[in-house]
């Protein structure tokens, strides 16, 4: 009911002001005995994925929380995981505003945000004063606008290297379709010499930490069959430990005349729901159960997260599900999700 309230006052600004409004509320909060008033101690059904014991399968995805600041309050809520970034080797300020749209009638978001963020450093320092780190905690990394995608690889390295010993896992973003050239690090060459070296380093800081910390990669929607299949084999070969399906996606089919439809940016939400449960599904098809898959795209219900698992996921994050239906939906998969 609280959240009925809640949700009209934040629908009522533009969204990034709601966006701003919230992180600030929800950082308070999580830092004091309020987080209690978040009320998520609802007992889910764990799993071990990546290696990793998940207290439940139902994870916030990245992008909503860029800079780590409100970890405690997340946990609070009752998310199992959380995947806080995508975080680059600096601070940048991302594209112009207004850069974020509501798709209201079709409940959807259109962003074009563009990695604003406080820097790899800033981010850390956030995930060293959680209170209360009661679920595990994904750190998803990204380059630079200002790094040519040729030396993309470098941003990611720079990032590994100071998130590693912070993060349960770590998210390797090459398809966020607002950072110009991202998404051809997805194919190919570019994407064998990158997880190549994302590996490497991986073997360097577990000796370093003496602990192994699994990498996964997050990849966009808009692949054909054959690119699926392709990124997969790659996936593959290069033993990378886990898969995020899927990013935003570049497609206006399932909103085509509603207002703000022809915005530039990614589209997420309800209209992204089946495409990226079809595309979950190829892709578990081309892996064939050699690695886990984290769901996200659209999920708003139970019945929207299960089928992201009959589809082969093994976890399930939520985005924009969370800005249309708030905290009760993260309670219900929580409780209700095997
Ligand atoms: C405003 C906004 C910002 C986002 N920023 C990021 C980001 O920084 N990194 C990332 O990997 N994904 C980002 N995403 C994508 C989400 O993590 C998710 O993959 C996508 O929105 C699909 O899930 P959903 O339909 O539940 O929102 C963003 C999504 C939105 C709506």
């Amino acid at each position: 009911m609280y959240y009925d309230l809640t949700r009209k006052i934040l629908f009522a600004q533009d969204p990034e002001k709601a966006h701003d409004i919230t992180i600030g509320m929800l950082k308070k909060i999580g830092k004091t005995p309020l987080r209690a008033m978040l009320d998520g101690r609802v007992q889910g059904s764990p799993r071990n994925v990546m290696g990793l014991d998940f207290a439940n399968p139902v994870g916030l995805a990245a992008g909503l929380d860029k800079n780590g600041e409100c970890l405690d309050a997340w946990f609070a809520l009752g998310f199992g995981f959380v995947e806080i970034g995508t975080v680059t080797p600096l601070a940048q300020g991302g594209n112009d505003k207004p850069r974020l749209f509501r798709v209201l009638d079709a409940e959807g978001i259109i962003n074009r945000m563009g990695f604003n963020n406080k820097g790899v450093d800033y981010l850390v320092e956030q995930v060293k004063q959680v209170k209360h780190r009661t679920g595990l905690v994904g750190i998803n990394i990204g380059k630079n606008k200002d790094t040519p995608v040729e030396h993309g690889k470098d941003d990611y390295l720079i990032c590994l290297n100071k998130v590693y010993e912070h993060a349960d896992y770590v998210a390797v973003n090459i398809s966020s379709p607002n950072t110009p050239g991202l998404r051809s690090m997805q194919y190919g060459d570019a994407l064998d010499d990158l997880l190549a070296s994302l590996k490497e380093r991986q073997t360097e800081l577990e000796k370093k930490h003496n602990r192994y910390v699994p990498i996964a990669v997050k990849i966009a929607p808009d692949m054909t069959h054959e690119e699926i299949a392709q990124t997969a084999d790659s996936f593959v070969r290069h033993s990378i430990d886990g898969v995020i399906a899927t990013n935003t996606t570049l497609s206006r089919e399932e909103i085509k005349g509603l207002p703000h439809c022809d915005e530039a940016g990614g589209l997420s939400g309800k209209p992204l729901q089946l495409r990226s449960t079809e595309f979950v599904q190829r892709l578990s098809t081309e892996l064939d159960g050699k690695l886990p898959i984290i769901g996200v795209g659209g999920i708003d219900s139970l019945a929207s997260a299960e089928a992201k698992m009959s589809a082969g996921a093994d976890l399930v994050q939520i985005y924009s599900g969370f800005i249309y239906k708030g905290p009760p939906l993260i309670h219900n998969l929580v409780k209700n999700l095997r």
